[in-house]
């Protein structure tokens, strides 16, 4: 039996714990959490809570589980090297080596990698170390502007002008923010256009491109307030998006591979894991936002809930550089997720506030995110606490599946009521046709 240890204790991890386990061969689970997850908990052997990013406390635990297979769901552990101490203690791992993980973790390498390889489609930017170059690129860029902290910050180190900063002073006094922790920050020209989400499986050369899906970042309705970590998504039954072409996701897929293929030019090693482009879909084609070394959350349910796969074997062949020999098959079917959140998240969420689940009924899935269990009572964490995902023939139907879950848990939460909704849907597809026109 294939033993397995899934990193990680959000609800990206509850998935991707609940892909490996019903899974065609019965296998043998094991997870390294932060918190104690009961919906992982259920499924493992063997469950360890501890500090992820600590690469000796991981690697020691998952080699004293004889482990076949590691599996990391989050960016952290990535930029602690997990992958590489692993690796050299003879685990197979999906998840790329730390200097690769740099995609994602190093806003500033990302953008110089882009230049050299995908000139193209990676907007003007400038990496900044003092106000004086700031205000050069500011001066530069005009009213269309995004700002970003040159490190890890769970989708919350980007502002962007028109909607999170209205004047420069109101940059510059981010910039100084950013300046004060980190040595460097990035400025970059604000794309216009409809965000989707392009995720590719790959062992370095073999490639495996997934169904694009559509996040939500923007905290409440209609795409206001602060970033979060992304509040829901959804993807539709022909597994494209209602605003793209074609051409587009050709073009999001052959950037994917170049990526893949420079990032192993660049490292010496080849690319593990899956690569995540973000995507903005502009007037003149597809541009790039960022890049994330790992599956995407909340974009991971609706992957895994669409694609029929036998996800241990595809992800063992990923980590062992034998892709050639997997297949994967798509469900016809469209797809929501609503995250359901603490009040006051991003900024001040509630802690350690009483979530009750029971009352869920319906065709709908649940996965728990930033939750623990305390003296037998689940309780929200800082971070998003459970999705809700949905299938359905039409997006319509896996929204109205999804949106009745997400109200039935109770607790001091909060949820988007529009993703996946057709007003939303429509008013994307209105501003695509109006830009490209
Ligand atoms: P990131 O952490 O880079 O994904 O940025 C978070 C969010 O900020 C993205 O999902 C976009 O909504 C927005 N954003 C980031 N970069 C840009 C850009 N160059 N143009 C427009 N919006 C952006
Ligand atoms: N869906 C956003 C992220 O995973 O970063």
């Amino acid at each position: 039996m294939m033993r397995i240890a899934v990193i990680g204790s959000g609800a990206r991890e509850h998935i991707l714990a609940y892909a490996l386990y019903h899974a065609p061969e019965p296998t043998t689970l094991f997870a390294f959490g932060t918190t104690a997850n009961p919906g992982i908990m259920q499924l493992c052997s063997d469950y360890r809570i501890g500090d992820i990013t600590d690469v000796a406390a991981v690697c020691s635990q998952l080699t004293a589980w004889e482990i076949d297979l590691a599996v990391i769901g989050p960016e952290a552990p990535l930029s602690t090297g997990t992958a590489d101490a692993l690796r050299a203690a003879g685990v197979s791992v999906f998840g790329p080596d730390r200097a690769l993980a740099r995609i994602e973790t190093s806003k500033s390498y990302t953008r110089e990698l882009l230049e050299k390889t995908v000139p193209q489609a990676s907007p003007y930017y400038r990496v900044v170390r003092s106000i004086g170059e700031a205000e050069r690129a500011l001066a530069h860029l005009g009213e269309l502007y995004v700002i970003k902290a040159d490190g890890l910050c769970g989708g919350k180190g980007v502002k962007v002008s028109q909607e999170h900063l209205h004047s420069h002073e109101e940059a510059l006094e981010f910039i100084r923010e950013l300046l004060a922790q980190n040595s460097q920050c990035v400025i970059e020209e604000k794309l216009i256009g409809e965000e989707f989400s392009l995720m590719t499986i790959t062992d370095g050369s073999t490639c495996i491109h997934l169904p694009v899906v559509q996040d939500h970042k923007r905290a409440y309705p209609g795409d206001t307030g602060p970033n979060t970590g992304g509040m829901g998504s959804y993807s539709d039954a022909d597994h494209s998006l209602p605003f793209l072409t074609p051409d587009d996701i050709l073009t999001a897929r052959e950037l994917n591979e170049q990526v893949i293929e420079a990032l192993e030019q660049d490292n010496g090693s080849p690319y593990r894991g899956v690569l995540y482009g973000g995507f903005m879909a502009v007037s003149e084609g597809v541009k790039i936002i960022e890049y994330n070394a790992r599956f995407g959350d909340p974009e991971v349910m609706n992957l895994i809930s669409v694609i029929d796969a036998d996800f241990p074997q595809l992800f063992l062949a990923a980590a062992q550089g034998t892709l050639h020999d997997q297949q994967i098959t798509l469900r016809p079917l469209a797809s929501v997720c609503k995250y359901a959140v603490p009040q006051g998240y991003p900024e001040a969420p509630v802690k350690g506030a009483e979530i009750d689940i029971s009352g869920i009924d319906g065709p709908c899935s649940i996965y728990l995110g930033s939750v623990d269990l305390i003296d037998g009572v689940l309780v929200t964490g800082g971070s998003r606490t459970a999705a809700c995902v949905a299938l359905g023939k039409t997006i319509e139907e896996a929204e109205r599946r999804a949106e009745t879950a997400v109200r039935q848990i109770r607790g001091k939460l909060f949820h988007r009521s529009d993703i996946g909704t057709a007003a939303l849907i429509d008013k994307r597809t209105a501003h695509m046709r109006e830009i490209r026109s």
